[in-house]
């Protein structure tokens, strides 16, 4: 097992009724933003009881961050945190509203240009306190450091992490999940999925313990998400969803042990040229960073084939080829198409993408550096 540090701050408040206990976490001499997106809080009752729960604190408010919040939007709630003197942010809403507002309270407190902390890693320094309502279960967002930005007029969708953008508290009630469209849900176990397999599937190194969390998420997967559908108010396949993808990005399954990030970095842009939901670009890459890294990825690949699909007859190839092919048909029965073509999406994407990741040096992903733009353009090209 390799070295590390851990710590994760997050004070978590899950199950029902929780939103109550968030007056108790925000000081009440403190002047809050409350930020949320396009306004599903106002239909499911979450805003009235994040109301109720601070109805003597002092209150803006911040509507319309987007799914894959944008850079343009968040800056003009910097320019109200400034000229308000706002002085905690409570994030209400799903992974995008947990990311913007993470982005806007180091931005807030910062001199230059805060795109800054995604395209030139700039670290962050300082950043007002956050808490969260999580009502979407997916990013891990609420308990972990990191952030996903889109910049639209520069086409880029792009990460930052810092450990002063925890959120300082997580309220996490699975009964606000109950008026998810199914779309989202798929997209949140897709998410959740492809975060363990990226901690996951890589190589061995005697870390059994990590091995285990990851295989118990993607099998708890597996077995909720038929229940979702069938049942989409049944709390306790909601609180298990919504668990399990705290728990795979919230640092502890990745400890120690090697990651290969691709499908994301790949990912995202598509997401940034095309528009794609986070979740149907990963459902698109995963399958074939898997194919094109089966030779160095192949322990882990038998593992999983194994003691997640339960395959373990046959040659190896078969084995590898089986337990890619059935994570596909998972992706596709939860309604997500995983082709590019599917999404009219062709050759041209693939030469701009290379060529982004080629530029101004290659990059070099995976748990080895050995996914290289021509590795990229593999991956992709056998997605068409
Ligand atoms: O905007 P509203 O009206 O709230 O509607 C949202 C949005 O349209 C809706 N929604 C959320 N909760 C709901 C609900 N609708 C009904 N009932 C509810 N309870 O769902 C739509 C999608 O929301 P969004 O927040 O965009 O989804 P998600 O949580 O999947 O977040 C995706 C973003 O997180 C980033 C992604 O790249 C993407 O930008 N990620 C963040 C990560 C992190 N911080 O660690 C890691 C992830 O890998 C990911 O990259
Ligand atoms: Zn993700």
């Amino acid at each position: 097992m390799n070295n590390f540090v851990f710590h994760n701050p997050v004070k978590v408040y899950f199950g029902k009724g929780q939103i109550a206990q968030i007056a108790k976490e925000i000081p009440q001499d403190k002047h809050v933003m409350l930020t949320y997106g396009g306004g599903s809080i106002f239909k499911n009752g979450v805003y009235d009881q994040v109301k109720q729960a601070l109805k003597s604190h002092r209150i803006t408010e911040f509507g319309g961050i987007e799914p894959n919040p944008r850079y343009a939007t968040l800056m003009k709630a910097v320019e109200i945190v400034k000229a308000e003197k706002i002085d905690f942010l409570l994030a209400v809403g799903g992974g995008s509203v947990a990311d913007g507002t993470k982005f806007i309270a180091a931005a807030s407190l910062y001199a230059g240009d805060p795109w800054d902390f995604c395209s030139k890693n700039v670290r962050i320094k300082q950043a007002l306190p956050i808490g969260v309502v999580l009502t979407l279960p997916a990013t891990g967002s609420e308990m972990n450091g990191n952030s996903v930005i889109t910049h639209e007029e520069l086409t880029e969708k792009r990460a930052f992490s810092s450990p002063l953008v925890y959120p300082v508290f997580s309220v996490m009630d699975p009964e606000t999940t109950y008026s998810l469209p199914l779309k989202q849900v798929s997209n949140g176990i897709i998410d959740t999925f492809v975060h363990t397999t990226e901690q996951y599937l890589t190589y061995p190194v005697q870390a059994p313990l990590q091995d285990r969390f990851a295989e118990s998420i993607l099998r708890t997967l597996l077995d909720e998400a038929p229940k979702v559908f069938h049942q989409p108010n049944d709390y306790d396949t909601r609180a298990n969803l919504m668990w399990s993808s705290t728990m795979a990005l919230n640092g502890i399954i990745g400890v120690g042990v090697p990651s290969d990030w691709s499908t994301h970095g790949i990912g995202h842009m598509l997401t940034a040229m095309h528009g794609l939901d986070h979740a149907v670009t990963l459902a698109i890459v995963l399958p074939g960073v898997l194919q094109v890294m089966r030779a160095e990825k192949k322990e882990k690949l038998l593992q999983y084939a194994a003691r997640v699909w339960n395959i373990t007859e046959g040659t190896e190839n078969h084995r590898i080829d089986k337990a890619i092919e059935l994570t596909e048909e998972f992706f596709n029965n939860l309604g997500v198409k995983t082709r590019l073509s599917q999404y009219e999406i062709g050759p041209d994407t693939i030469d701009t993408i290379v060529k982004r990741f080629s530029e101004p040096s290659p990059v070099r992903m995976g748990e080895r550096g050995s996914i290289n733009p021509e590795r990229i353009r593999e991956i992709l090209t056998s997605r068409l």
